[in-house]
């Protein structure tokens, strides 16, 4: 649907920089290319007129919009492509289809979490990866305008976004590494919010979640884990005795969690480490906790993040997930869908990933889930298989 409403207007808000900046960039994107060709995120088709003569385009797409205007195009082109409704991160072609694949203004378009699924996806389709790209400028500009004034920070990096810098031009596989983000840079995702990740969460963390807290780790006991344990604002009500290990994907919120645990005396081990990929034996927790780390992980992410957690609990142990559930009241849902574009862009969250349909292929038995609030947030309590 993102593309639905911007789809009539497209080719009108592109059109100084196809005319300016792009037509010497697209036919190099193609240049040499032959035989049988993906074009990834078609779009209205701007790549065809560069399209090399002779060979064999499939152009997909996931708007189905966008592809309206594609065919369009195509049709006044006079050209013979196959234009296919499809997302890039679960494309239907057989390994090895293309000769080469190409990606023009797709991957910026695509969430930081999508990057490596979609190479990994695309990757095995064709002998070549190609991509044009946006600006990796952020992270720098970002950095800089922070130190001045980390506000200043906040909005520039979404701006900077869209300069048009690196031009990654459908070099052979090695440059693919050129725009996979890198574990480092997905770490950096809440280096911004960080600072004010607190004082943000303050009026939550005083009204709603002191109640909320305690339920997750009652009666647990032994060794557990805290899994994006934050600024580790679960550390006060760990269980006495508890040797607890906490993980997250980004320093500056385990600067914060080191801080939280010396004023409080504890003795937490706290980890720079990804929950989809940690470097823990099998079954070496007790019971593993998780809040508000699902909202934050992609649709994606959510059953290889629940397989980890699940080889991570001994047999018996308990997998426990506080998150956030779209409420079904019509006032609340509306007030939770206003407030959800802020979640979305200063932690990366949504309210809705229904984090409990993917515990079975995970691995998990549900054992129990309830509301603890209202009906927006819930404990789900699981079991490894
Ligand atoms: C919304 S915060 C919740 C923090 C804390 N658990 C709490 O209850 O306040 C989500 C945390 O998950 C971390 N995170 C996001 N993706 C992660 C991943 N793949 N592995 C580990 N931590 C991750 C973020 O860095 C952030 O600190």
């Amino acid at each position: 649907m993102a593309y639905r409403h911007i789809a009539a207007f497209y080719d009108l808000l592109d059109l100084p920089f196809e005319v300016g900046r792009y037509r010497a960039l697209r036919p190099v994107l193609f240049a040499d290319l032959s035989g049988t060709l993906l074009d990834a995120g078609v779009g209205t088709g701007r790549n065809m007129p560069f399209y090399p003569q002779g060979a064999k385009v499939v152009g997909i797409d996931l708007s189905p919009a966008m592809l309206a205007r594609a065919r369009r195009r195509r049709d006044r082109l006079g050209l013979d492509v196959d234009l296919e409704e499809m997302d890039v991160l679960r494309a239907s072609f057989p390994d090895h289809a293309f000769d080469a694949v190409v990606a023009s203004f797709l991957f910026c378009v695509l969430t930081p979490e999508q990057q490596a699924p979609a190479l990994r996806e695309l990757d095995p389709l064709g002998a070549r990866v190609g991509a044009v790209e946006q600006a990796a400028v952020l992270n720098e500009l970002g950095q800089a305008l922070g130190q001045l004034w980390r506000g200043v920070g906040h909005v520039a990096v979404p701006l900077a976004r869209w300069r048009v810098g690196l031009v990654d031009l459908c070099q052979s596989k090695p440059s693919r590494q050129r725009i996979v983000y890198s574990r480092s840079e997905r770490s950096m995702a809440y280096r911004h919010i960080a600072a004010f990740y607190d004082l943000l969460d303050l009026p939550f963390e005083v009204g709603r979640y002191p109640a909320l807290r305690p339920v997750l780790f009652a009666g647990l006991s032994g060794t557990l884990l805290d899994a994006g344990v934050g600024t580790g604002r679960n550390m006060p009500f760990y269980p006495e005795g508890a040797r607890v290990v906490g993980i997250d994907l980004s320093p500056a919120m385990l600067a914060r969690a080191r801080r939280r645990r010396d004023r409080l005396g504890l003795e937490v081990e706290l980890e720079e480490m990804d929950v989809l990929r940690t470097s823990f034996a099998d079954h070496a927790f007790d019971a593993v906790v998780a809040s508000f780390l699902f909202c934050v992980l992609t649709p994606e992410q959510q059953a290889p993040a629940l397989r980890e957690l699940a080889r991570l609990c001994k047999p018996g142990g308990q997998v426990r997930i506080l998150e956030y559930a779209l409420s079904e009241n019509p006032l609340r849902r509306f007030i939770m869908r206003l407030w959800a574009p802020w979640v979305r862009w200063a932690y990366g969250a949504a309210f809705d990933r229904a984090t409990e349909g993917y515990l079975a292929e995970a691995g998990l038995r549900i054992v129990e889930t309830r509301f603890l609030y209202q009906d927006i947030i819930k404990l789900i309590v699981a079991r490894p298989v």
